[in-house]
């Protein structure tokens, strides 16, 4: 029952509170080969988003779709022009593993992998990304789990948290995997990254703005102990 609750008020919020994403689709609809243009465009920005925050991933991930608007596209690139295009962002390797994840998934001729045990046999794809594309472009119900994730159910649950620690991250992919919506798993995970982002952040946290804040744990010990909603991440 709190679970629903949860679901439930965080999709409210992400409804009302969505930022408008260029890879955010507006309308949801699907079939006809929308769910592979759209898992294309998940993975691109997913793999900016990796390092990069968002309003500079806005500029580059518009680029990068004008010069290669599909899959196809992309995986006639040269190394030399995804380099070109990345000018900027950082960590080149990302870069190189679109494109040989491009050259592989054209080459295989099977479509866009839609789980994520078929998305992590592509180089670059970790759990992360597997968890964001499947979910979001294939309502796959799987969670995924960032620094921002982490944060926001360490504080739901009052459970104390260092993401540096895998055996804790671990902890919070099985929690993050109870809490997905199974109707809406895409949206539910990018409501709570976006909460972290906006809301539950590291300072500043605006707990009266939060949909959750009734079911916080962390936010009702706080009342006699103000250290439980402080992270140093
Ligand atoms: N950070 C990384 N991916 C994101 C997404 N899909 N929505 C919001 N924040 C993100």
């Amino acid at each position: 029952k709190e679970v629903k609750q949860i679901r439930v008020s965080l999709l409210e919020w992400y409804d009302k509170n969505r930022r408008e994403l260029p890879w955010r689709e507006k309308s949801e609809n699907d079939g006809g080969g929308e769910e592979e243009k759209r898992a294309y465009g998940v993975w691109v920005s997913e793999i900016m988003l990796q390092q990069t925050r968002v309003q500079t991933v806005i500029e580059y991930y518009n680029r990068w779709m004008n010069k290669w608007p599909t899959i196809h596209h992309l995986a006639q690139a040269s190394l030399e022009e995804v380099n070109e295009m990345w000018a900027g962002l950082g960590y080149y390797r990302r870069a190189r593993f679109l494109l040989e994840g491009a050259k592989m998934i054209v080459d295989g001729g099977g479509g866009f992998p839609n789980t994520v045990s078929a998305l992590r046999k592509v180089p670059g794809i970790g759990n992360y990304t597997a968890g964001a594309v499947a979910s979001i472009a294939f309502k796959e119900a799987v969670p995924v789990v960032d620094g921002n994730v982490i944060r926001v159910l360490a504080r739901l649950k009052a459970i104390s948290a260092n993401p540096k620690d895998s055996l804790t991250v671990k902890k919070f992919w099985k929690l993050a995997a109870q809490l997905v919506d199974p109707c809406r798993p895409g949206d539910f995970n990018q409501s709570l990254m976006e909460l972290g982002a906006t809301v539950c952040t590291p300072l500043n946290l605006s707990c009266a703005s939060c949909p959750v804040s009734s079911q916080c744990r962390a936010l009702s010990m706080s009342k006699h102990d103000s250290s439980v909603l402080v992270t140093d991440y």
